[in-house]
């Protein structure tokens, strides 16, 4: 047998089964951004490698090692998005959209990372990502959130906790950073091999490390919140009492660090305790300074970013789930001759009525076996033609979840009637 061609490591296949629960995300999604004011924006893929080298941060996990890049035929460095906000950024600035106006965006799509596959985390996974450029909060910053909290309360999600955190001004990030390297340098002995490295390029991102040996020393550590300039704390403050005031509980975590640079200020994240060591469900915060450093005119934003992935595993573990929807009719053929016919009739059923889902038996198959497929689909109703009933000018009409028995009905009265059955089933159930 010819050798199978496996799939990428990291890179999953969303089968048609788990499809309705990604629907059932985007569709509550989509329809909660617009009832907020969010309109959709579409960005490539693919952008030069240049444009996440400056946005994320030369020495940041993301850049370091996780990239998918690549010189195409051009001998351009080009690279797979590991994550939106750069290139929504990038979009908004190349197409003018900027000069002091404000907007609301979404986009949703697949972002690669070449990171070591585990449950919930992969190399290709989905993201919604939400922006909101132009805003200089601290109101955007909470309505935000409350946008976020919603879509659990929408989705039925309970196991989320919210964790929020202010990284101050570019001015006072620096000072902490010094502090934090002193502190550092001064326990170097102590640290591991990757905390060393951190300590040169990225010293804040020693604070998220995942080795236990070194939690005693993290938590001794100087804490960002202590070097928050005026504006910053104001800031800070403002969004915890619009949170308190909407009722939306959070915690104060002074360790989150994020692993991208461009945040300041606010950061935030949405953990579960339902997925195991990938516990972050939607993270971000604002990015003050990005839009210059991607040479726009300085814009305050803020945006975050949920991994579909890891809302879809939570909703899956919901005691009720979305079901695919079924068929309304299931169009059975009596002999050869009634192929042609059904395929005629069952069109002009779709054009008469547009909202019902007719399947037409397809690929042939004894009768016995073409009410198995009926009952599978789910149909409420089978249509059955045949070389007798086409001569008469009718089909035949049997309900599947009714108690009424086969009957027949002229072609021409056929919607009329389907449309009659079918609410007459619903009604019973
Ligand atoms: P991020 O924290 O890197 O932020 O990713 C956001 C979310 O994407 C995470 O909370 C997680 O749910 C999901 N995610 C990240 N990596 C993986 C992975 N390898 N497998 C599965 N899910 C993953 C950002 O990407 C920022 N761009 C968010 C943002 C938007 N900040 C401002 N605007």
């Amino acid at each position: 047998m010819t050798e199978q061609i496996q799939p990428i490591r990291g890179m999953n296949d969303v089968l048609p089964a788990q499809c309705v629960l990604w629907q059932h995300l985007e569709d509550t999604v989509r329809e909660l951004l617009t009832a907020y004011g969010y309109e959709e924006i579409r960005v490539p893929v693919v952008e030069h490698t240049q444009l996440f080298k400056r946005a994320i941060g030369e020495f940041t996990d993301v850049v370091e090692k996780e990239m998918y890049s690549f010189t195409d035929q051009g001998g351009e460095s080009l690279t797979l998005r590991p994550e939106a906000t750069a290139g929504v950024v990038r979009a908004m600035i190349s197409n003018g959209l900027l000069r002091g106006a404000r907007h609301k965006l979404w986009c949703m799509g697949p972002m690669f990372r070449h990171e070591k596959p585990q449950k919930g985390r992969y190399r290709q996974f989905y993201q919604v990502d939400v922006e909101a450029v132009g805003f200089a909060g601290p109101d955007v910053d909470a309505e935000l959130i409350a946008l976020t909290a919603r879509l659990w309360r929408r989705l039925g999600l309970t196991r989320v906790k919210l964790q929020i955190n202010s990284l101050g001004t570019v001015e006072s990030r620096r000072l902490y950073r010094e502090q934090l390297v002193e502190y550092f340098t001064a326990h170097h002995e102590q640290l591991d091999e990757d905390s060393r490295r951190r300590l040169q390029g990225n010293p804040l991102r020693i604070l998220d490390t995942k080795n236990p040996d070194l939690q005693q020393l993290v938590a001794a550590a100087p804490l960002l919140t202590d070097y928050l300039d005026a504006d910053s704390q104001a800031h800070f403050a403002a969004l915890q009492a619009s949170l308190t005031a909407m009722g939306v509980a959070f915690t104060v975590n002074p360790r989150l660090v994020r692993g991208l640079d461009y945040y300041s200020r606010t950061v935030f994240e949405w953990i579960t305790d339902a997925l195991g060591a990938q516990d972050a469900v939607c993270s971000g915060g604002r990015y003050d300074g990005l839009i210059a450093q991607l040479g726009g005119d300085a814009t305050p934003a803020i945006g975050f970013a949920m991994g579909v992935e890891r809302v879809v595993e939570l909703l899956g573990q919901l005691p009720s789930q979305p079901q695919p929807a079924a068929a309304d009719v299931y169009v059975v053929l009596n002999g050869e001759q009634a192929a042609t016919a059904g395929l005629r009739i069952v069109e002009s059923l779709r054009d008469a009525l547009p909202q019902r889902r007719f399947e037409l038996n397809l690929g042939g198959g004894n009768f016995k076996a073409q009410f198995r497929r009926a009952d599978r689909s789910r149909a409420a109703l089978a249509l059955i033609i045949g070389a007798d009933e086409l001569a008469r000018g009718v089909v035949g009409l049997k309900p599947l979840r009714l108690e009424a028995g086969q009957s027949e009905c002229p072609i021409a009265e056929l919607p009329v009637r389907i449309e009659a059955t079918l609410r007459a089933s619903d009604m019973q159930e």
